[in-house]
């Protein structure tokens, strides 16, 4: 069995959410709330979450403690959230992609180039919108609590130099599990390959894909850049990662606890965002020392390749595609 992937692999850690683990604690129980993720230790998100488990911890005064396991130790993205909404896992930390299956207006963030800049995209997520979207889940028993930073999206390959969709013709590109990154690529003219991420630097090293798309921080901190000679920065996507809860832990939180996990989350916001505007300037860098050539095209033909995708929410009578079309004009009436 694999990083805990069958059924009684998660209740083997599923049970350890609601834990007495000491004599004392058998007096005043201890919470523990187990969070897996698929990022490197190096990453500012990862960060940022140790962050706010320590901050967690300290104003529960040790009562409290959330506990992160990075890597796809506990499954990777789909799995963690099937499994928050089981109560096999507390929370998880994923990218606003894999949440499309499981809450159709997250599939708003996949719209190729919606945002104009990226203070257009924090007034939108910091807004209204963005707490919708937050909570939209909870039908699913999935309650986000936050979003991250993860910057905006770009290709990266190994052998052919990206410079307008063109070049992406014939490519076998990796993508999310994400209708919309499939959509996407469709329209730009290359061939999606979804992989979950923590699959995808063997698959790059192997030739199974040419290619992938990712921020800066995530290609260079999951050694991508290793296999990859080019990396293309036309920006078609901004998704945010987004920290979620389970319902059925949440539900179980006393008002106290409720408020000290979501200041602690607040907090880690403030303090993942500075890190992460850093580390994408360090890691663009590290990328470009190693020899990878930092291509900056004209952004025009992506736009222009992925204008069908607009058109098909726009126009749509299917309610779940309107319903995208809809929070689209709202987004960008936002000023
Ligand atoms: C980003 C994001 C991850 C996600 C990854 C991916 O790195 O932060 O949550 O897993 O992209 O491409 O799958």
């Amino acid at each position: 069995m694999s990083r805990c992937r069958c059924k009684a692999g998660w209740l083997l850690f599923a049970s350890a959410a609601f834990l007495c683990t000491s004599p004392a604690a058998l007096a005043r129980p201890r919470l523990v709330l187990k969070l897996g993720h698929g990022l490197p230790t190096t990453h500012a998100v990862h960060k940022a979450m140790l962050f706010m488990a320590d901050r967690v911890k300290a104003r529960s005064e040790g009562q409290m403690v959330v506990q992160v396991f990075p890597n796809e130790q506990l499954g990777n993205e789909k799995e963690c959230i099937e499994a928050l909404q089981l109560g096999y896992l507390a929370m998880t930390k994923v990218s606003s992609a894999p949440m499309e299956s499981f809450v159709n207006k997250m599939k708003v963030f996949g719209v190729p180039y919606l945002f104009r800049d990226s203070e257009h995209f924090w007034k939108v997520l910091d807004g209204p919108i963005g707490r919708e979207l937050l909570l939209e889940g909870e039908s699913k028993r999935l309650r986000g609590l936050c979003y991250y930073d993860a910057g905006a999206r770009s290709f990266y390959t190994k052998n052919r130099a990206i410079h307008s969709p063109a070049d992406l013709s014939g490519l076998k590109i990796r993508v999310q599990n994400s209708i919309m990154a499939v959509k996407m690529m469709q329209a730009m003219g290359g061939s999606a390959t979804p992989i979950p991420f923590g699959e995808l630097y063997t698959a790059l090293d192997q030739g199974v894909v040419d290619g992938a798309e990712n921020n800066a921080p995530s290609f260079v901190q999951a050694r991508h850049y290793e296999v990859c000679g080019y990396y293309t920065l036309d920006e078609h996507t901004c998704l945010p990662d987004i920290l979620m809860i389970g319902t059925r832990v949440w539900k179980k939180l006393s008002a106290e606890q409720r408020q000290i996990l979501q200041e602690a989350a607040d907090e880690s916001v403030r303090y993942q965002r500075t890190l992460w505007l850093e580390q994408e300037q360090k890691d663009l860098q590290v990328a470009r020392e190693a020899g990878v050539e930092i291509i900056r095209p004209d952004k025009q033909p992506f736009r222009e390749s992925v204008r069908p995708i607009w058109d098909e929410f726009e126009s749509s009578s299917d309610q779940k595609l309107a319903e995208i079309g809809d929070l689209i004009d709202r987004i960008q009436e936002v000023p």
